[in-house]
Order: structure tokens, then C-alpha cells, then sequence
């Protein structure tokens, strides 16, 4: 069963007159992985101090398992940070960095005597983590003579070996490459579970955010946008932003004209959305990958291919629809300049409230201008007869 162990509960956070973070709501459960995802500066570095205990909230409230802590320093917080900016010890090795906290006598909760671990305790613990970071052998080298992503992990297993409860991670995947980031995000997903500790990760990655969590958090502008799962995140998008942010989305004005009948371009489509005003104004999102292609008569709307971009798995194609460009993505070869139509099941379709968000995102226009270039000078089948296309690239 999940219980609660972290609350953050009406939090705010000002400097001088800056609003940072403003009114933020959110619990954190047992053994839950719950990232925070949002652009830079949007307060997720901020929400995790607060929650860490480097910062105290302007106002609002900390619970942990129910109880205010607002004023409890971090070393005295069941939690462990690693830092978007982390900093090894230069003058130990990878041995000494992840044994330093186990080396700092502890006070038992029960008795109130300080505890010392044995060596061959400490040995235990600094082994079994650098099995789960994979840095097996490393003991004695010098962390400065390690690679970033190494550090990175050296940082990770010297925050997990103390077992905390609760994890904070900044950005700990940040100076990695992409190979190493994508095996880093399975292996800290494997950790977390198998060690059964609740982490709560910042990262301004989307991919990384919906392959890893259970429960993302998407922020802007020191506002909590949407909580959900990757799949309500990726599916059901509050507003313009978080449809915007997590995936591609062409997002476009429409009425609601009844339960399950949403009006764009002067044309009704049924929908599965329910509970909006007759005739409400409403932004419409259609995923890429939800549009099919048929032929321009069977088409609930038709529109002309402006570019094709290959990507190995899909073509990403800019369609213009009565001057608004959209992003399709097909398996199926449809050329510039052709004609096409397209149909959009219900399911396809999501109906979102108007936002101070709506106008602001959704339209593929200027994606177009750079597809355009791209496209010229890999493929363009329609310009066999002009033959002006690789000679002037
Ligand atoms: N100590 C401080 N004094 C003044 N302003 C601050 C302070 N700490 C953070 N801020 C401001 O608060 C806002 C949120 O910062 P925060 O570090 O939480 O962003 P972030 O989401 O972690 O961004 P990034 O992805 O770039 O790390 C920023 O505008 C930042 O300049
Ligand atoms: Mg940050």
C-alpha cells in the first residue's frame, strides 16, 4: 500500500520581491520515484532544497510522515542529496569518497548512543554499491583522475550507501552522453526498486522523465502545471505548456460543440471528451503519431505536404492545413507538394481548457523553414525533371 512520506503542502518561495515558487501542493509516497520536469528556472532545484532542508518555504508547510519539519536542518532529515553540482572529496579516492559518510559515527534512534560501523561492515557497503554503479575495481583511484560520468556515479553510490530514505537527485545524469545516460537512467531505476528508497529526481528531460517515474511533476514559471503518470502526462495534458513540453503536439483553436463533438477548421470531429461548455473555446491536441494518411477524397481534412524529413523509424512530415502547419509522422512516403487527407480517431484527439498558455505553442510553421532546408538536399522525388536540388547544396 503507498503511504505518505513527504508533503509539501501551499509552498512558497520569494527572493526579495521574485516570486520563485508560488503556492506549490504535492506528496511524495514510500518507495515512490517522482521526478520534478520543467525548463531551467522554472523552481525544481528550489523545490528540492526546500524539500532537502538547505532552504525553509517563504510560507507554507513540510510534513514528513506527518509532521512539520519546516525548521529541521538536512543532516537531521531521513534524506540524502546529490547535487546538481556535485563535489567529490579531491584528496580521497573512490574508496574513501563513498565510505566517508559511513565513517561518521551515527546516533542509534533507539538507544541515543553514537554507533561506529566496523570495517568490514563499511567494506560490505562500499562494495555492494560499487557493483550498482557499475565502478567495480575503481577503490583506489583518484576521483580526479575519473571521467564526468564516473564522478557522476561515484557521487550516486556516496549518497545511496548511508540507505536514506529519500533520495534528492539534481540533474545526475547531466554531464553524461547520451549512451551512458540512457544505461545510468535503467541502472538508478533498478537501484531505487531493488534497494526500495524513494527518490525524488529534477531533470529538465522529458524522455528521462517519462522512462523513469512513477509520478512526473511538470513545473513552469514556479507552478506546479500538471501531477500525473508518464502516460496521464503524455495522454491527458492540462494546458498548452504541458502538451507542449513532453512530446510533440500540434496544438490548434477549437469549439467543443457537445460532449465527444469538437469543431477545428469549420469541421466537427468526435472526440472522448466530456464536460466542456456548448460552443466552449478550447485547444485541441493531436499527437504526430495519432494522424493517419489517406487519400485526399476519404480525408476529414486535407492539406499539402510542405516537407519530409527521414528518421529512420517514421518520416516527419510538415502538412499545411489551410496555413497551419502541422507535424505528422508516417511510415508511408507522401512527397512534397502532394495533396493528402487525414483522419483522426476519436481516441486521437484530447480537448484541453484555454490557458494564458493557448496561442503560444502547437504550430509547426517555423520547424517548417529549417525541414525545408533539410529535406532539398536529401530527397525530394517530385524534382527528378528540374534536377536543381544537389547541384546548389
Ligand atoms: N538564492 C537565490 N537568490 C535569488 N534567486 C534565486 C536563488 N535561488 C534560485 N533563485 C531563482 O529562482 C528561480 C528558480 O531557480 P531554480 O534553481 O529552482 O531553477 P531550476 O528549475 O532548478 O532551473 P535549472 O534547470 O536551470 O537548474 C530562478 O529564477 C533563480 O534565478
Ligand atoms: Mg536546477
Amino acid at each position: 500500500m503507498a503511504k505518505e512520506l513527504i508533503r509539501l503542502s501551499n509552498c512558497c518561495m520569494s527572493f526579495d520581491d521574485n516570486v520563485v515558487l508560488d503556492n506549490i501542493n504535492l506528496y511524495i509516497n514510500d518507495q515512490e520515484f517522482l521526478t520534478l520536469l520543467g525548463p531551467s528556472g522554472c523552481g525544481k532545484t528550489t523545490t528540492l532544497r526546500i524539500i532537502g532542508g538547505f532552504q525553509t518555504p517563504t510560507s507554507g508547510e513540510v510534513l514528513f510522515d506527518g509532521e512539520k519539519i519546516n525548521d529541521v536542518p538536512p543532516h537531521k532529515r531521513a534524506v540524502n542529496t546529490v547535487f546538481q553540482r556535485y563535489a567529490l572529496f579531491p584528496h580521497l579516492n573512490v574508496y574513501e569518497n563513498i565510505a566517508f559518510g559511513l565513517r561518521l559515527p551515527k546516533t542509534d534512534p533507539e538507544t541515543k548512543k553514537k554507533v561506529k560501523l566496523s570495517e568490514a561492515e563499511i567494506k560490505a557497503r562500499v562494495t555492494e554499491m560499487l557493483t550498482a554503479v557499475n565502478l567495480t575495481g575503481f577503490e583506489k583511484r583518484s576521483v580526479t583522475s575519473l571521467s564526468g560520468g564516473q564522478q557522476q556515479r561515484v557521487a550516486i553510490a556516496r549518497a545511496l550507501v548511508n540507505r536514506p530514505k529519500v533520495l534528492l537527485l539534481d540533474e545526475p545524469l547531466g554531464a553524461l552522453d547520451l549512451r551512458l545516460r540512457k544505461d545510468m537512467q535503467n541502472e538508478l531505476k533498478r537501484i531505487q526498486k531493488a534497494m526500495g528508497i524513494t527518490f525524488i529526481y529534477v531533470t529538465h528531460d522529458q524522455e528521462e522523465a517519462l522512462a523513469m517515474s512513477d509520478t512526473v511533476v511538470v513545473m513552469d514559471g514556479g507552478k506546479i502545471q500538471q501531477i500525473g503518470t508518464p502516460e496521464d502526462i503524455y495522454n491527458e495534458p492540462k494546458n498548452a505548456f504541458v502538451a507542449d513540453f513532453i512530446g510533440e503536439s500540434n496544438i490548434i483553436d477549437g469549439y467543443m460543440r457537445g460532449d465527444g463533438v469538437v469543431e477545428i477548421f469549420n469541421r466537427r470531429f468526435a472526440c472522448l471528451d466530456k464536460g466542456f461548455a456548448v460552443n466552449e473555446p478550447v485547444d485541441v491536441v493531436i499527437r504526430p503519431e495519432d494522424v493517419d494518411i489517406v487519400p485526399e477524397a476519404e480525408g476529414q481534412l486535407t492539406g499539402t505536404v510542405t516537407s519530409v524529413t527521414f528518421k529512420g523509424v517514421h518520416y516527419d512530415i510538415i502538412v499545411d492545413f489551410y496555413g497551419f502547419k502541422w507535424l505528422i509522422q508516417t511510415t508511408d512516403l507522401s512527397p512534397v507538394g502532394s495533396r493528402i487527407g487525414i483522419k483522426i480517431d476519436p481516441d486521437g484527439i484530447h480537448v484541453m481548457k484555454k490557458s494564458h498558455y493557448s496561442g503560444m505553442f502547437g504550430d509547426y510553421s517555423s520547424y517548417s523553414e529549417e525541414y525545408e532546408e533539410i529535406s532539398d538536399a536529401n530527397y525530394d522525388p517530385t524534382e527528378e525533371d528540374e534536377g536543381d536540388s544537389n547541384e546548389e547544396t
